[in-house]
């Protein structure tokens, strides 16, 4: 029984295979949270909740007799608003006649098969027989308003789910100006923050911190989960390593502008509440209307980070990307933006994917300037039509050049935008997103289109399935290229106003929704300005997000590090490019460049025909290594064998196959010093009485002193270690020289 209701103790416990959640309904019907961590059973673990005499902590006016009994200090499942509880709360709401106020008290539950789903949001769901759903309905009392909260336990996963709705029972329209999605009390405790910061070309920078008195945000307000902030958290203990310790990860499935507050309160407890970020929202609810609040995908191990991230992996991967293309192997691409930028026509081209083709290279990606009026950023936008000045005949012709090279063809759109310099743009100026009597802050020079429109998303909708269904296209790269600003909406009425950000999500969910249904052969990769929307939400309609647009080899280590915590190498967009480095001007080994691009989805961004004869041959061999490789890289647990990079003078990472049969160890060295140290590898995740040997060491760069005794490969030849040996005493790599050099090393039990 995954989900378990104790009716002497009014006591909800929700199991799964590592971790126990509790939580109970106390004698005033409100909802307190009990537990979250390591597996207990059998329990009712209340001993956290005895009572205590806080001053200045307000006590319910049933219990004003007693002085030590305040929702201020009480841990909760969700909050209610202005009646006694002063950290950080879920919910912002008021009624007609300006009164803020709710306080949630119990009414009902039910337990049910599978795992329930969140109309117009995506969510999580269930394979089959993997789940249970628990909902509990409360309401307040005096306005009526009514909270379900859900709860989906997948318990093989070790992921617990939650959701709040909330329901206008009342008779009166009702203002929602926060809606958090959950609330998360941990009693006991003292917890390092990890967070995932980052800029444009930078994103998801890992730092971790020790939580303070201070309260903590991790938010976005750019209308996107941003470059700058990703909708993930992670609670772990003070000591937790990689390997060992207490973690909690906290992932938001939204694409929007969301914000995770974490607070220390009075007592020690620690707070973090999850959703939609609040500034500029509101939503009305009129009597009978339902507001639901994006998902939030909770997991515990006490086995430290590897651990926490390979349940993410795995639940991301299974359980949140959806079709044909989830665990599909995906074609290995070449794109042409590096290599021509908005300066092509069909025969460059055809150039490119020719030369691609003859490498192994399976699918030719034409990115931005197809369309329109297209030469710069400066126009185009929202006129999908193709550019025959560019390409002559349109499409279709290209097309049949490209798969007559035996590729399949994927095209570039940025839907959600407009230019001022555009046809959609002189037909429907109310289109974007405008302040009245304000001329708009600009982005890329372009607008953002009022998504919150049906009008708009059906526009969308039949331009983009027209281009699906007229030409054959294996692959869409979906770009979004600037945050929103001047947020109103010329549709809605003065009071909605509030409503236009989550509006526009919900209207871009559903278009993604018809698009991904109606072609579910076509795999779609999400990109905005590189990972600038990297999340759970969109990884729901596109199994793969280009991670950045920095495609620099050593840079790429620190932004897939960072993104490794949260989601699977599958859905990490990755390319090799040229050097020197368009981002960054830096010059990195080839080799250096796929080892790095391989710990994601693979393929190249570069005109191949520029390459010398030694560096093509390169190439052949990186295709054949990738599709080697594809499996143990795709489908093995993760592990992180080194922090983080900047801090270190070298960067290894490995998968493990899930039987242990042959682990891969990718190694690059980013700070190459006189005298260097060598490199010790302890690896991970074998099987500790396994026997291995080196199957292939592929070694990118130079080494001081040359190879002479053959230690990269010939002299260890024969050899075998016990997965202990490579576990606990390590593999030791020679010295390196020179600029950032690396190593692959396939290990595969004997
Ligand atoms: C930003 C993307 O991240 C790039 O890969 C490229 O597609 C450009 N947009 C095109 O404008």
């Amino acid at each position: 029984m995954r989900i378990q209701f104790d009716s002497t103790t009014n006591a909800f416990t929700l199991t799964t295979r590592n971790t126990t959640y509790q939580m109970r309904v106390d004698r005033l019907g409100h909802l307190q949270h009990l537990y979250y961590g390591r597996r207990v059973e059998g329990d009712l673990l209340d001993d956290q909740i005895l009572p205590a005499n806080y001053g200045f902590s307000p006590v319910p006016y049933h219990c004003r007799a007693e002085q030590d009994f305040s929702l201020d200090i009480m841990p909760q499942e969700y909050t209610g608003c202005n009646t006694g509880d002063f950290r950080v709360s879920c919910l912002g709401v008021s009624g007609a006649d300006g009164a803020a106020g709710a306080d949630f008290c119990y009414v009902r539950h039910e337990i049910l098969p599978g795992k329930y789903q969140v109309d117009g949001l995506p969510c999580v769901y269930d394979n089959g027989g993997e789940a249970e759903t628990l909902v509990i309905h409360l309401a307040d009392p005096v306005t009526g308003l009514q909270l379900e909260l859900s709860y989906g336990v997948f318990d093989g996963q070790d992921v617990i789910t939650r959701q709040a709705r909330l329901v206008n029972g009342g008779g009166q329209t009702m203002t929602l100006s926060k809606a958090a999605s959950a609330c998360l009390d941990l009693p006991y405790g003292q917890w390092d923050l990890i967070h995932f910061h980052g800029r444009h070309c930078m994103e998801r920078q890992m730092e971790r911190l020790p939580l303070s008195r201070a309260v903590h945000t991790v938010s976005s307000r750019r209308g996107a989960s941003s470059h700058h902030h990703n909708p993930f958290v992670i609670l772990c203990d003070h000591a937790a390593t990689e390997d060992a310790g207490d973690c909690y990860g906290i992932m938001l499935v939204y694409s929007g502008s969301h914000r995770t507050d974490i607070e220390v309160d009075q007592t020690g407890c620690t707070r973090a509440v999850t959703g939609i970020h609040d500034e500029l929202f509101s939503w009305t609810l009129t009597p009978g209307e339902a507001f639901d609040t994006p998902e939030v995908i909770l997991s515990f191990t006490h086995e430290g980070l590897a651990r926490l991230s390979q349940n993410y992996h795995r639940i991301i991967r299974h359980n949140v990307c959806r079709g044909a293309w989830k665990l599909a192997r995906r074609p290995i691409l070449i794109n042409n933006w590096e290599a021509t930028y908005f300066h092509f026509d069909a025969d460059q081209i055809v150039e490119i994917a020719a030369k691609a083709a003859e490498l192994g290279v399976e699918m030719l990606v034409l990115d931005d300037g197809w369309f329109g009026k297209r030469d710069d950023d400066h126009s185009g936008l929202g006129d999908w039509f193709v550019n025959e000045e560019k390409l002559a005949g349109g499409l279709d012709p290209l097309i049949a050049r490209i798969n007559a090279l035996g590729m399949q063809f994927g095209l570039w759109v940025e839907p959600e935008m407009v230019s001022e310099d555009s046809d959609l743009y002189r037909a429907h100026p109310d289109w974007a997103l405008t302040l009245p009597g304000r001329e708009p802050a600009m982005g890329r020079h372009q607008l953002v289109l009022d998504l919150s429109r049906p009008e708009v998303t059906d526009y969308l909708y039949q331009r983009l399935s027209a281009l699906l269904r007229r030409h054959k296209i294996d692959y869409i790269k979906w770009d979004m290229n600037r945050n929103m600003t001047d947020v109103y909406s010329r549709a809605l009425p003065p009071q909605r106003q509030g409503e236009v950000a989550h509006r526009y999500l919900l209207g871009l969910y559903r278009l993604l929704d018809r698009l991904t249904g109606e072609f579910p052969q076509v795999l779609f990769e999400g990109c905005a300005g590189g990972g600038g929307r990297f999340d759970a939400g969109m990884l729901a309609y596109f199994p793969q997000i280009w991670c950045s647009d920095d495609t620099d080899a050593v840079e790429r280590l620190a932004i897939q590090h960072g993104t490794s915590f949260g989601y699977p190498v599958s859905t990490v967009g990755a390319h090799v490019s040229a050097c020197p480095n368009h981002q960054t001007g830096r010059t990195t080994p080839l080799g250096t460049r796929a080892v790095v691009a391989m710990a994601g989805t693979f393929g190249y961004e570069l005109d191949l025909n520029k390459l010398s004869a030694e560096e093509i041959y390169e190439v052949c061999y990186q295709v054949e290594d990738f599709r080697r490789y594809y499996h143990l890289i795709q489908d093995g647990l993760y592990y992180r064998l080194t922090d983080v990079p900047q801090e270190g003078w070298f960067t290894a990472w490995q998968t493990v196959s899930p039987d242990q049969s042959e682990a891969l160890v990718s190694v690059v060295l980013t700070h190459p010093r006189a005298n260097t140290p060598l490199v010790h590898l302890r690896l991970k995740g074998l099987s500790p009485q396994g026997r291995y040997r080196v199957e292939r060491l592929s070694f990118f760069g130079t080494l001081n002193p040359p190879d002479t005794a053959g230690e990269t490969g010939a002299a260890r030849a024969g050899r075998t270690w016990s997965g202990a040996a490579l576990m606990y005493a390590g593999y030791t790599l020679p010295q390196f020289f020179g600029d950032f050099p690396s190593v692959q090393i396939h290990f595969v039990r004997v």
